[in-house]
């Protein structure tokens, strides 16, 4: 990459901060006030009239869902001024809507950017997920064991005790079979109401969140912008497709996925380098949430590029207009 092209790159991923935080100054009023969808759609309205403005010639792989089930921001939607880069685009303008409406912690905006081509189409159906931080060996734990057996493999790995390890989960009641197993081991488990991304992002700072493993079902596209976000940070996500009937088989045919048992790491979510950048909209343990004072509203975003490593961590102000 020349020296005027890693520039731009470093430009675009600020301009993709800028995305992200659009989306949140949009939800700002609607924290906490019990409507998830005014919440999501000023999210969305936000999130594109921003990355319109990028030069970039961009495609939504990860988005709202399918042209005919949403308007804007849909899945093969172009955005961007066309003048740029050929990429993919997968968004999610506020993860958490029930988060949000309720002003309960960890919802987010989310976005990532990557060369067109190299993240994988996810159709919006169930993925059964596992995650970790970084420095340990591939193959430390693997879909194919059993709960309790991650648990055991991850605690050795780091030399502690089962009753060390804390496992992130989704409160749901497919998940009552898993939280049962994982309590058996003496393990924590920290339950979550929403929010996945957010839960596998806390496996990589485990000293910071207490989080050392994420397991379970949640969005497939959700799964996408997770090892999205693991790509920068460090850490492995493995990921796979649940399907509950043929309609849902079908989705996934339509974007292009053969094996529909295939077990996919987080590189091949995210097949190229990535940029990744996400805004706290309620308080959370990865980033703080929309301060509102009066005349002031300040946020925080996370802004990471897993071709260099780099995280960085934004703080804007801006008086209310
Ligand atoms: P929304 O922001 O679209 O409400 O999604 C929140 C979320 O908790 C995701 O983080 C997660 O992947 C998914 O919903 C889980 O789905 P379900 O609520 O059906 O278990």
């Amino acid at each position: 990459m020349s020296e005027k092209s890693q520039f731009e790159d470093r430009l675009l991923s600020l301009g993709l901060a800028r995305v992200s935080e659009a989306a949140a100054l949009a939800s700002a009023r609607l924290i906490g006030r019990g409507d998830e969808k005014a919440a999501d759609q000023a999210a969305v309205n936000a999130m594109r009239d921003q990355l319109n403005l990028l030069d970039i010639k961009g495609v939504v792989v990860i988005g709202e869902g399918e042209r005919d089930e949403a308007p804007m921001l849909y899945i093969g939607e172009e955005v961007g001024t066309g003048n740029g880069p050929a990429v993919d685009i997968a968004l999610d303008p506020l993860e958490g809507t029930t988060l949000t409406a309720k002003d309960m912690p960890n919802a987010l905006t989310v976005i990532a950017m990557a060369p067109r081509g190299s993240l994988l189409h996810a159709p919006d159906v169930y993925m059964d997920k596992l995650a970790i931080g970084p420095g340990h060996k591939p193959g430390t734990v693997t879909l194919s064991m059993s709960p309790s057996e991650r648990v055991s493999a991850l605690a050795a790995a780091k030399g502690c005790s089962t009753e060390d390890i804390t496992v992130c989960v989704l409160e749901r009641p497919r998940h009552e079979d898993l939280i049962r197993e994982l309590r058996s081991t003496g393990a924590a488990i920290r339950l979550i109401t929403d929010g996945d991304v957010a839960g596998v992002m806390h496996c990589a700072e485990p000293e910071i969140t207490g989080i050392d493993m994420y397991m379970g079902s949640g969005g497939a596209p959700e799964g996408v912008l997770a090892a999205a976000a693991l790509k920068c940070m460090g850490g492995q996500f493995f990921g796979k497709l649940l399907f509950r009937n043929d309609d849902e088989r079908a989705r996934a045919r339509k974007a292009g996925i053969t094996n529909l048992d295939r077990v996919y790491t987080r590189d091949d979510l995210v097949r190229a380098d990535v940029i990744f950048a996400a805004t706290g909209v309620t308080s959370g343990s990865l980033l703080a949430g929309i301060k509102r004072e009066p005349g002031w509203v300040t946020l925080e975003t996370i802004l990471m590029r897993s071709k260099t490593g780099t995280v960085r961590r934004m703080t804007y102000r801006s008086p209310v207009r």
